[in-house]
């Protein structure tokens, strides 16, 4: 019973993250389709609370509950589940994505958010925030979640006896988060629009 409702709350966990970074992702494109900086503001805003009030939450139940099924289940504290290929898996991906998660993203959503403020304040696009809008590598750790998040959901469902799987998919969404960070930066008319400060307030079009 106890394991049933660990499981349960693993799902629920698995349910808000999952959900969260589908906020996350589509609050991120909405703005790069925005050239107003109060609607901009909004969807750096949404980022945030997506981050705060689903993947943090959604990360920690994860963690709790999946600890505990390792120590009741599956060989104690005794670090024997690292030799269980889909398990460990399953704990080095989500230990990466919490590190780069609450690192290199977070402080950078946060460094956003403060230079929106700033922008706000001062009635038009700052070159700071341009520059940090452009960042590459935070692109990058950024676009690799989604693909990263999948591949945990796939090694928790199919449990794969060899590591094929965790190295296939892996590569797999590297090679995902590369082609986003080349092909979105282009497919919006994001970085001209931010050249003119005063700038009637519309929205911009997706390609
Ligand atoms: C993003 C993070 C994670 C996601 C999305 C995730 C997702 C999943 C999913 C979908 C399952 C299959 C559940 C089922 O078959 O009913 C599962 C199983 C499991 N996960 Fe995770 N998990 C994550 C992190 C972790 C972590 C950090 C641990 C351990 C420290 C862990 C331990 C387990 C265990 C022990 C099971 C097997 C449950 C069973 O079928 O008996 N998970 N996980």
């Amino acid at each position: 019973m106890t394991y049933t409702l660990l499981k349960l709350t693993h799902v629920i966990g698995a349910v808000l993250m999952g959900a969260g970074l589908i906020g996350v992702w589509i609050a991120d494109l909405r703005g790069r389709q925005v050239e107003d900086l109060p609607r901009f503001s909004e969807a750096v805003r949404s980022i945030r609370v997506f981050y705060d009030g689903l993947v943090f939450p959604g990360a920690l139940l994860l963690l709790v509950s999946g600890t505990w099924m390792v120590v009741t289940t599956y060989g104690g504290w005794s670090w024997q589940f690292l030799k269980i290929p889909w398990l460990a898996g399953m704990a080095i991906l989500f230990a990466f994505e919490f590190i780069e998660g609450n690192s290199v993203t977070r402080l950078y959503f946060l460094r956003l958010g403060r230079l929106t403020r700033e922008a706000l304040r001062r009635g038009h696009f700052t070159p700071e925030l341009k520059r940090a809008r452009e960042s590459t590598t935070t692109n990058f750790t950024h676009f690799l979640d989604i693909p990263l998040y999948l591949t945990i959901v796939a090694l928790g469902t199919t449990k794969p006896g060899t590591w094929t799987l965790f190295f296939a998919s892996s590569a797999i969404s590297v090679a995902i988060a590369i082609a986003l960070t080349l092909v979105v930066p282009r497919l919006f008319r994001w970085s001209p629009m931010l050249e003119s400060p005063a700038r009637p307030s519309h929205e911009g079009s997706a390609a």
